[in-house]
């Protein structure tokens, strides 16, 4: 699975090190949670952190958008070099028009799914969307617990995909670790978001070569 680590969990005053440590380990992308608190419970950081770890980030970023109204930022992203970006469908009046727009700025473009979002509602978005982000906690904090549906839901996307003659992957975020990834691959999970898992480690090098060897 492409391996996506979250920063939102790691120590703030020593972001550079922790970009460091990304770029010199085993993960693939990096996930940046975007919070806005007024879709989520929450404010994480916006464009000007964003620009200082693109200049330092030697793998693919990979934006989580927890707001209302993301058209606005979409083209900011774009500039800082950001390849892929996720807008959740509980945020999108026009989803259709939000994916349309990434994916004119050749992004690609994911939508994120709460977790009391049915696989389902994807009937008429799948096609013209490049992945989905299940969220397997409510968005908003990292270091939840794993609702354990989610597995369903997966499988459920990735069936409905195959139905479509489609190969939209499937990102999973929220408490994942060592123990349920196993399982997050066998439902077909593409792509794994950890946060907590890495950063509360004692040794995050090697806990992101344990995740990327299952
Ligand atoms: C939650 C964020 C997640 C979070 C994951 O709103 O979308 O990306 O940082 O952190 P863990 O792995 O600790 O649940
Ligand atoms: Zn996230």
């Amino acid at each position: 699975m492409i391996l996506s680590p979250s920063i939102l969990a790691g120590d703030f005053t020593k972001l550079g090190e922790t970009i460091d440590m990304i770029n010199k380990s085993e993960a693939d992308w990096i996930h940046l949670d975007v919070m806005d608190g007024v879709f989520v419970p929450n404010i994480s950081f916006g464009f000007p952190v964003i620009k200082n770890i693109a200049s330092i980030a030697k793998k693919p970023l990979d934006a989580h958008l927890m707001i209302v109204d993301p058209d606005r930022y979409i083209g900011k992203l774009h500039e800082m070099g950001v390849e892929y970006v996720s807008v959740h469908y509980e945020a999108c009046n026009h989803l259709h028009r939000t994916l349309q727009n990434i994916q004119s700025m050749g992004m690609k473009a994911g939508v994120a799914l709460n977790p009391h979002t049915p696989a389902s509602n994807l009937e008429y978005i799948l096609e013209y969307s490049d992945f989905i982000l299940v969220m397997s906690v409510n968005p908003g904090f990292g270091g939840q617990s794993f609702i354990d549906n989610s597995l369903r839901k997966i499988s459920e996307i990735k069936e409905m995909a195959i139905k479509k003659g489609l190969n939209t992957l499937v990102e999973v975020d929220g408490g994942v670790n060592l123990k349920n990834s196993v399982l997050l691959k066998d439902a077909g999970t593409d792509i794994i978001v950890v946060g907590s898992t890495i950063t509360s480690s004692a040794n995050p090098i090697d806990t992101i070569s344990k995740l990327k060897a299952i």
